[in-house]
């Protein structure tokens, strides 16, 4: 194909939708015929793309014939009703949430990475990007298994409220007003269990019965699944944190063979999508992980007396990487396969 991929974003006015919109026009994407989908609440409504504004189609009657490549940006429990509607009328999804996260026919693909795995997209049609968190682990601790091998990872992630969505985004501005205001936050939610102003809360995602939350499972999991190593020792602790934008995560690891500070450093340097020069010695969500495509790091340092352990700080803008990441999974299907 030659002329372009026919698309749709759905969950376009969402903060995940949205962004998706922005990469595909910062990326020039071949895009030959677009589509808005949301919810019936937003019909009625117009987003502009490119240049031009495109109604907003309601989920429940789009036909999906119309596209080649259905970007999903849809709470979990609608990501996995209508995959199977898009996908028998022909349609590609590609998927950023965790409804096919235990799924072995629903590939997870991170362009750069593993892009062989996204042949298998045709034993459902569905493809699986990860999330922004998975993104940037992988993009740092590749390099690092490939320098010296790595025996232990333990991190903590320290996430934006843009995670959980626009209604996320809403509740921290509401109680940030309130609480300024001197005015007392009547009760939490409806989207965090506790008070998110000026507090954070270690608990992403339902709890399980071993005690993980299922956002923590998931982010071990698909860095195994991507790095190759089932076995790797990892542990991952999720925080939401009373930020807007941009993501931090405090990475701990240990390697097999040892390796100098300076090597990783210079390992890091090395690496496409880690900043090119540090722009920061500490870089902070604020700063450096809003609207930009690469990680940054800062902070890293030995750990222990053999050169085994170290540790780094990681930022970047997990609902732009991820959407990076699935438009390029676009680009791959538009050159490799229709
Ligand atoms: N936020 C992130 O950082 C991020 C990053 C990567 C992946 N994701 C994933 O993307 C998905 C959406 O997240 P988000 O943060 O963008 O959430 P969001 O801001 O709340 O947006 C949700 C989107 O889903 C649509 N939607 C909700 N209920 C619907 C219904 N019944 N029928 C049709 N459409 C419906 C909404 O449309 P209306 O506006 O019409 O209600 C909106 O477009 C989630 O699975 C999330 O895990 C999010």
């Amino acid at each position: 194909m030659n002329k372009g991929v026919r698309v749709a974003v759905v969950g376009a006015t969402g903060v995940y939708g949205e962004t998706l919109m922005r990469v595909l026009e910062a990326r020039d994407t071949p895009v030959s015929d677009f589509h808005a989908v949301a919810s019936d609440r937003s019909v009625g409504r117009s987003l502009e793309f490119r240049g031009d504004d495109y109604p907003v189609q309601a989920l429940e009657s789009f036909d999906f014939s119309q596209v080649d490549v259905a970007l999903f940006a849809l709470p979990p429990d609608l990501a996995s009703d209508y995959a199977s509607v898009a996908a028998e009328a022909g349609a590609v999804i590609i998927d950023s949430s965790s409804a096919f996260s235990l799924d072995p026919d629903v590939p997870l693909v991170m362009a750069d990475v593993n892009e062989a795995a996204l042949d298998d997209f045709r034993l459902r049609n569905i493809v699986r990007s990860p999330s922004g968190a998975v993104l940037s682990l992988i993009t740092v601790l590749r390099e690092v298994e490939r320098s010296a091998g790595l025996s232990a990872v333990v991190v903590a992630g320290y996430h934006a409220v843009v995670g959980a969505g626009r209604a996320a985004l809403d509740e921290l501005a509401a109680q940030c007003g309130l609480l300024l205001n001197a005015k007392p936050v009547p009760a939490p939610g409806p989207v965090f269990a506790s008070r998110i102003a000026f507090n954070s809360i270690a608990l992403a995602g339902a709890s399980l019965a071993d005690g993980r939350s299922e956002q923590e499972l998931a982010v071990e999991n698909d860095v195994r699944a991507l790095l190759g190593r089932p076995d790797l020792t990892l542990a991952y602790t999720a925080v939401w944190v009373p930020v807007f934008y941009g993501d931090g995560l405090a990475v701990n690891f240990t390697t097999v063979d040892g390796i100098e500070t300076q090597a990783l450093e210079t390992v890091l340097a090395q690496t496409a999508a880690v900043a090119p020069a540090h722009t920061a010695a500490v870089p902070t969500p604020a700063a450096e992980g809003a609207d930009q495509d690469f990680v940054h790091w800062g902070r890293l340092r030995a750990t222990g007396q053999t050169g085994q352990e170290h540790a780094l700080w990681l930022v970047a803008d997990h609902v732009r990487s991820s959407a990076v990441n699935s438009v390029k999974l676009v680009e791959i299907l538009v050159r490799d396969h229709f």
